[in-house]
C-alpha cells in the first residue's frame, strides 16, 4: 500500500512543478539545477523530522516526528480557521497544503499505515480550487481543506472503494457517497481514503483492531502496539498525527466513537438519519445494519468536527432515513460556545450503568475534569441511571451479543445487526459493476478460497484470529425478519431510547442537558448506537500504562447535535482556558518500531 502511495507521489510532483509553479519557467537556472536540489535534500544528523531518535529508555521517544514548518506556517495542529487564514491571505494555497500533508504521510505513514490510497487527482482539484479562490470564489469554510474518507465510503473516481478487502478491488460503484459529494461542493479536498478494520468490523468477532487484507495494520501514533480504536483506525490515526486536516469515519457500534476517543480527538456520531448512508437501495456506503450505521467526523477540535458536520449532514432521497432528521436551519456551527455557557447547565453521570466499569485511573482523572467543569457554573448530578441498565449493559465490556449471552436471542442487537448485513450488503453489491461479489455466500467463500491473506477459517491469519465468524453468522440468518429479529429490535430501542438514555434525561423531572459518560467504557457507545442517538466525545486524559488517550463523552436524545456541540464546545473551552492538563495532547509515538499483528487489547 505505502508503494502505491510512493508512486503516485512521485507522479503527483511533477504535476506539482508543471501546474503549480508556472512562474518557475522562467526563473533562475538555479532552481533546474539538480545537483544542488540533491545536495539541499541529503540528510544531516540529527535527521530532526525523517528519522526518529531511537528509543534508550522509558519515554525518551516523546516527541518524535516532529512537523516541519509549511512554507513558514505551523501546519501541526493547526484549525481549519488557520488554515483558512493562511489560504487567504496568500500565506498558503491548497496545492502548498496538500504537498506538506503529503510529506507528512511519507514521514509517519510507514510506521501507521493509516492511508489506505492517496487520491491521483488531488492537486488538479486543489489547483482548481485555489484558481476558485484567486478568483475571489470561496465556497465556504471547507474551500481547499483536504480531508480523508474511511474506505467504506464510496467515493465516484480513480480510487477503489473495498471496506479494506482485496475481493472488491477492481469494483466500480454507481456514485459519490451523499456524503462525499456534499463535501466536494462545500470546496473540501479530498485527499484519499483511510485504512480501517477491514468491513468495519463485521467480519470476525476475534480480531486484530485496525487490520485489513488491503491496508496492513492501522495503527495509533500514541501507541503503536495497542490497539488504535475502531473501525475507523485509519481515519483516527490520519487526524492524530496531523496527516490531515479531517476525516471521515462511519459507525455502527462504536466505530467513530471508539477510535476518536483513543486518539485524543473530537469524534461526531450523528444520530441515525442526520448523514446518508445515501439509502438502502442502492447503498453508497458499505453497509453493516441500516438500522444504526451513520457518517460521522474526527477532528481535532469541536469547531472542525462540526463545520466538517455541517458539510455533511442534510436529506437525501436515497435514504429515508434522513427524511424525518430534525436540524437547524443553517447548520451546527453556530452552536459553538465558550464555557460560559457551562453556567447553569445540569450534567448527570450514570454511574451504576456506565461509569463504575471504568478503570479506577481513568474515573480519577475524569473526575478531577468533571469538578473543572463544575466550578465553571454547571451542575453534576450523579446516578442518573437508565432504568434496565442491569439487564442491557454488559459488566464484561462491549459486547454486541449481549442479549444472547444473557439467554434471550430476541433482546440482542447482533440478532438484527447480522440480518441487516446479509440483506443491506446484497443491496449495496447489486449496484456494483465489475465484479463477481454478489453476496454474503460470496463474501465468505472468497476469504475461504484467499485464506492466507483473507482469514476466511480461524487460526490461519494472525489478524483473524476467528476467522471470519461474523460473516458466517450472518450468512445462518438468511437475511429472515423473523419474530426474533423484530423483538430484538423493538427491544433494544425501547430500553435504550424511551426507557434508557431519555429516562435517564428526564431523571425523575429534572431534566438534564446531557449525560457525561467515559467512552473508553464501551458499554456507553454501545447504548448510544442501539438507540441510534447521538454522541461527542472530546480528549481528556492519557492512560499512564500505555500512553493511550481517553475521552470524555457527551450522550444526548435523538438529533440532540445542537445540544452537544454547545457544551462539548464550551467544555473545550475551559480546556483551553484553564491550564489544565486534561484536553488533547500530541502524539508520543511510543514504540514505533512495533509492528505486532494483533495488537494489544489494552
Ligand atoms: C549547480 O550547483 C552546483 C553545486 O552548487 C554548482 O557547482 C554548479 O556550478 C551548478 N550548475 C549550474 C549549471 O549552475
Ligand atoms: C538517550 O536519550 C536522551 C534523551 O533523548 C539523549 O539525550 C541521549 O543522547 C540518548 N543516548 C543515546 C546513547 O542515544
Ligand atoms: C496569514 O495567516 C496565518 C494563519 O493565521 C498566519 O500564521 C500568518 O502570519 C499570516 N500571514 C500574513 C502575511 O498575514
Ligand atoms: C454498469 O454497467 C452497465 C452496463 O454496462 C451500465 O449501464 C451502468 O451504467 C454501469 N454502472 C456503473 C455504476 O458503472
Ligand atoms: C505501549 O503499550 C503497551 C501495551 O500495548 C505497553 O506495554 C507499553 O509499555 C507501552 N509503551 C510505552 C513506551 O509506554
Ligand atoms: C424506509 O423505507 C423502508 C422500505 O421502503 C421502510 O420499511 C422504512 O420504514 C422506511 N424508514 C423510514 C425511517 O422512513
Ligand atoms: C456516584 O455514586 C456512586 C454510588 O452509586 C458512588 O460509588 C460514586 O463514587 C459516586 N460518584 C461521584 C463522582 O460522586
Ligand atoms: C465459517 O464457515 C466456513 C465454511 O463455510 C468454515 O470453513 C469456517 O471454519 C467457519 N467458521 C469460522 C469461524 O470462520
Ligand atoms: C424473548 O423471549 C422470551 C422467551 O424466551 C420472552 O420471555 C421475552 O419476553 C422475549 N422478549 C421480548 C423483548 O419479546
Ligand atoms: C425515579 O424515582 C423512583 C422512585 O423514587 C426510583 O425508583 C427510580 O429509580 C427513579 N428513576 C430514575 C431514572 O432516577
Amino acid at each position: 500500500m505505502f508503494l502505491s502511495v510512493l508512486q503516485s507521489l512521485i507522479s503527483l510532483c511533477f504535476v506539482a512543478f508543471s501546474v503549480a509553479s508556472p512562474a518557475h519557467h522562467g526563473a533562475p537556472n538555479s532552481f533546474f539545477n539538480a545537483t544542488q536540489i540533491i545536495e539541499n535534500q541529503e540528510l544531516k544528523s540529527p535527521y530532526p523530522y525523517e528519522f526518529p531518535v531511537l528509543q534508550n529508555g522509558s519515554l525518551v521517544d516523546s516527541g518524535q516526528f516532529p512537523m516541519p514548518r509549511c512554507h513558514g506556517f505551523k501546519l501541526e495542529e493547526a484549525t481549519i480557521d488557520q488554515l483558512q487564514q493562511a489560504l487567504s491571505n496568500g500565506t498558503l494555497t491548497s496545492v502548498k497544503l496538500v504537498m506538506c500533508y503529503m510529506k507528512r504521510i511519507y514521514q509517519t505513514d510507514g510506521y501507521i499505515r493509516a492511508i489506505m490510497e492517496i487520491n491521483p487527482d488531488v492537486l488538479e482539484i486543489a489547483e482548481a480550487l485555489d484558481d476558485e479562490r484567486a478568483h475571489g470564489h470561496v465556497r465556504g469554510p471547507l474551500h481547499g481543506i483536504p480531508f480523508l474518507v474511511k474506505d467504506n465510503i464510496g467515493t465516484k473516481d480513480k480510487m477503489e472503494t473495498t471496506a479494506g478487502s482485496w475481493m472488491l478491488l477492481g469494483s466500480v460503484i454507481p456514485r459519490d457517497a451523499h456524503v462525499v459529494h456534499r463535501l466536494r461542493e462545500s470546496g473540501a479536498l479530498l485527499m484519499g481514503h483511510a485504512t480501517l478494520s477491514e468491513w468495519a468490523d463485521m467480519r470476525s468477532n476475534i480480531y486484530s483492531e485496525g487490520y485489513s487484507a488491503r491496508g496492513d495494520q492501522a495503527r495509533s501514533p500514541y501507541n503503536l502496539t495497542t490497539t488504535p480504536g475502531g473501525s475507523s483506525s485509519g481515519s483516527a490515526g490520519a487526524v492524530a498525527g496531523n496527516l490531515v486536516t479531517f476525516a471521515l469515519g462511519t459507525e455502527t457500534d462504536g466505530s467513530v466513537i471508539n477510535p476518536s476517543e483513543r486518539n485524543a480527538l473530537v469524534g461526531i456520531k450523528p444520530t441515525v438519519g442526520l448523514t446518508s448512508r445515501a439509502g438502502t437501495d442502492p447503498e453508497s456506503v458499505i453497509p453493516e445494519s441500516h438500522n444504526q450505521d451513520t457518517v460521522g467526523c474526527l477532528a481535532k477540535t469541536v469547531r472542525d468536527a462540526t463545520i466538517c458536520l455541517d458539510g455533511i449532514y442534510g436529506m437525501d432521497p436515497r435514504d429515508n432515513y434522513t427524511l424525518v432528521q430534525q436540524a437547524p436551519a443553517g447548520g451546527f456551527s453556530k452552536f459553538i460556545c465558550n464555557k460560559d455557557a457551562l453556567k447553569g447547565a445540569k450534567f448527570g453521570l450514570p454511574w451504576l450503568s456506565f461509569w463504575q466499569y471504568a478503570s479506577s485511573n481513568q474515573q480519577e482523572q475524569l473526575l478531577d475534569l468533571i469538578s473543572l467543569i463544575e466550578s465553571a457554573g454547571a451542575e453534576i448530578i450523579n446516578g442518573t441511571e437508565l432504568p434496565y441498565w442491569q439487564t442491557i449493559i454488559s459488566p464484561d465490556g462491549w459486547n454486541w451479543d449481549y442479549g444472547s449471552t444473557r439467554g434471550y436471542p430476541n433482546e440482542s442487537e447482533y440478532t438484527y445487526v447480522k440480518t441487516d448485513f446479509y440483506n443491506d450488503i446484497v443491496a449495496y453489491l447489486a449496484d456494483l459493476n465489475n465484479t463477481d461479489i454478489r453476496s454474503v455466500a460470496d463474501i465468505v467463500q472468497y476469504n475461504i478460497d484467499n485464506v492466507g491473506s483473507e482469514g476466511g477459517i480461524p487460526n490461519v491469519h494472525p489478524a483473524f484470529q476467528s476467522g471470519q465468524d461474523g460473516f458466517n453468522a450472518s450468512l445462518a440468518t438468511g437475511g429472515v425478519m423473523d419474530e426474533t429479529y423484530w423483538q430484538a429490535l423493538e427491544f433494544c430501542h425501547r430500553t435504550t431510547r424511551e426507557d434508557g438514555i431519555d429516562a435517564a434525561l428526564y431523571n425523575n423531572g429534572t431534566q438534564l442537558t446531557a449525560l457525561l459518560v467515559p467512552p473508553d467504557v464501551g458499554q456507553t457507545y454501545q447504548i448510544a448506537a442501539q438507540a441510534g442517538y447521538p454522541m461527542i466525545t472530546l480528549p481528556a486524559g492519557i492512560n499512564p500504562d500505555t500512553g493511550m488517550p481517553f475521552g470524555l463523552a457527551l450522550m444526548g436524545t435523538a438529533w440532540s447535535e445542537s445540544t452537544l456541540i454547545k457544551y462539548a464546545s464550551a467544555i473545550e473551552d475551559l480546556q483551553m482556558s484553564s491550564g489544565t492538563k486534561y484536553k488533547r495532547t500530541t502524539p508520543m509515538w511510543l514504540d514505533y518500531t512495533s509492528k505486532n499483528i494483533p495488537v494489544n487489547n489494552v
